[in-house]
């Protein structure tokens, strides 16, 4: 299998919005309507906005169909319950009760898309956090996560550093561990 990631933004500067509109409405899943309520509804206006940034995975063999998608912001991460190793907290540059980060805000697969997408999703949105890191500084990635995921992205190197009663809101971090000076 062979895919391609489009920034929306990229695809936006090249189609007719109307088009654009019409192929992230082709996005159906099933398991998280949420998510495809947002790739339908709010990932032009936050495209716009500038809120996030949203990237498209096509399917190179099967006529460039739009087959997952994942978007990146910004976002902070109050202290307040955070149960996690004192290292973890160390790392997470806290201040004033706030520690800075990026936010893998929303990932999802099209229905019946190949096993591991969300993977390959995953690690590109950490290479582009990771290249804004290189310029910008701030080493926190958060994801926000239902308890029956917290296994799946704990195996994609997420460490769990707060949970709620409901399962709903479920906060995991990972730490970029690049840079030529350890601290
Ligand atoms: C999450 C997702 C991107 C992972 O894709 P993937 O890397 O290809 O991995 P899988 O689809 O095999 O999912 C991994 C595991 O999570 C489970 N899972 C996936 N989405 C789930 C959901 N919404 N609720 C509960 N469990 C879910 C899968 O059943 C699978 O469990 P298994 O390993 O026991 O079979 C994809 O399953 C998806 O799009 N899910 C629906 C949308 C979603 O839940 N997004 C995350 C919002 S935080």
């Amino acid at each position: 299998m062979s895919y391609s990631v489009s920034p929306l933004n990229d695809v936006l500067s090249k189609y007719p919005e109307e088009h654009v509109s019409a192929v992230l409405s082709s996005f159906s899943c099933e398991r998280d309507k949420e998510v495809e309520l947002f790739l339908r509804e709010k990932a032009i206006v936050q495209e716009k906005k500038q809120t996030s940034r949203t990237y498209l995975i096509f399917d190179d063999d099967a006529e460039h169909l739009l087959v997952a998608f994942f978007a990146v912001a910004v976002s902070i991460i109050k202290d307040e319950g955070l149960k996690c190793s004192s290292r973890m907290l160390r790392k997470m540059n806290i201040n004033e009760g706030i520690a800075m980060s990026y936010l893998i805000g929303q990932l999802g697969k099209r229905d019946g898309g190949a096993k591991g997408l969300g993977t390959f999703a995953i690690e590109r949105a950490i290479g582009i956090i990771v290249d804004a890191n290189a310029k910008v500084g701030c080493r926190v990635i958060r994801i926000d996560c239902r308890e029956s995921l917290i296994g799946y992205y704990e195996s994609n190197g997420f460490t769990l550093v707060r949970s709620n009663k409901e399962g709903n809101l479920n906060l995991l971090v990972r730490i970029i561990e690049t840079g030529s000076v350890p601290a």
